[in-house]
């Protein structure tokens, strides 16, 4: 496919806010549930007295986490209007998330070094200039601060990847996609679902080579395995699941 101009990107998101946000409980999605949440808040640490910053915030739910769970202030940025308002109706008067407007690939209006900590959840496979993302966030964070952030994996989820079936409609095995095609592709943002929206293939030497241009250094890298909440049903293909690594987070440093 071509590439997606920024305005077909953003007009996808407000056009599917509604839908998103239907599938996101204080706690998030099921992907967020199973696979993303723990361990985003095992590798942020602390958050108390922690200014932290939400990069492509969406409908908010980790933001309202964060200030839950004790951060001093979040701010919690997003591109696409529609999620900013679905954002503020979902988050109480009296919490400490201030949401802005604005394109993670700058950060325009964020002081340099004003952050402690900076999250950044399924949203940097989604920009064009992952790098800019990358190289804004080591902007404002302040030296010895944290990125940590949640993407797709790029070795399992490359263009063409996905699941074969047998034939009745149950998940046989995980294909391997077109790996070394760095292109924008566009997706069902959940099997199942008409939200279809764009994203950028990268290797994960690109993404190294980004994170070491911003002048992060790599602290932790984690693919995490699903795990069934408490008192959560066990989905039928559960075990299928369990085989394929969707997700890949890193936490990155600014050095001192
Ligand atoms: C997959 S959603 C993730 C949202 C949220 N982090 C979460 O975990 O639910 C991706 C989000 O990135 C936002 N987004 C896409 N491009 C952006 C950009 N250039 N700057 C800021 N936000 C952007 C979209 O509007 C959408 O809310």
């Amino acid at each position: 496919m071509t590439e997606p101009s920024r305005t077909e990107v953003l007009e996808r998101w407000n056009k599917h806010a509604e839908a998103y946000a239907a599938r996101f409980g204080p706690e998030g999605d099921p992907a967020r549930r199973m696979w993303l949440n723990r361990p985003l808040f095992e590798l942020l640490g602390p958050l108390a007295e922690r200014r932290i910053l939400d990069a492509g915030c969406g409908e908010g739910y980790l933001s309202r986490l964060l200030a839950e769970r004790g951060a001093k202030e979040v701010v919690a940025m997003d591109a696409a209007r529609e999620m900013l308002r679905l954002a503020r109706e979902r988050t109480p008067e009296n919490s400490r998330v201030e949401y802005r407007e604005g394109d993670i690939q700058a950060l325009a209006g964020l002081e340099d070094a004003s952050f402690d900590l900076a999250v950044s959840n399924m949203v940097v496979q989604d920009v064009p200039r992952h790098d800019l993302a990358l190289s804004a966030v080591a902007r404002v964070l302040k030296p010895g601060g944290a990125l940590v952030f949640s993407i797709l994996h790029p070795c399992f989820q490359a263009p063409g990847a996905g699941w074969d079936f047998d034939d009745q409609g149950r998940r046989l095995r995980w294909r391997m996609g077109r790996y070394f095609e760095e292109i924008p592709t566009e997706d069902e943002l959940a099997p199942g679902t008409d939200i279809r929206t764009f994203a950028y293939h990268r290797t994960l030497t690109n993404y190294f080579e980004a994170i070491a241009s911003a002048g992060f250094v790599v602290e932790a890298l984690v693919e995490p395995r699903p795990q069934l909440p408490p008192g959560a049903e066990r989905p039928a293909d559960y075990d299928v699941w369990k085989q394929v690594a969707l997700f890949l987070i890193l936490k990155v440093r600014k050095p001192i």
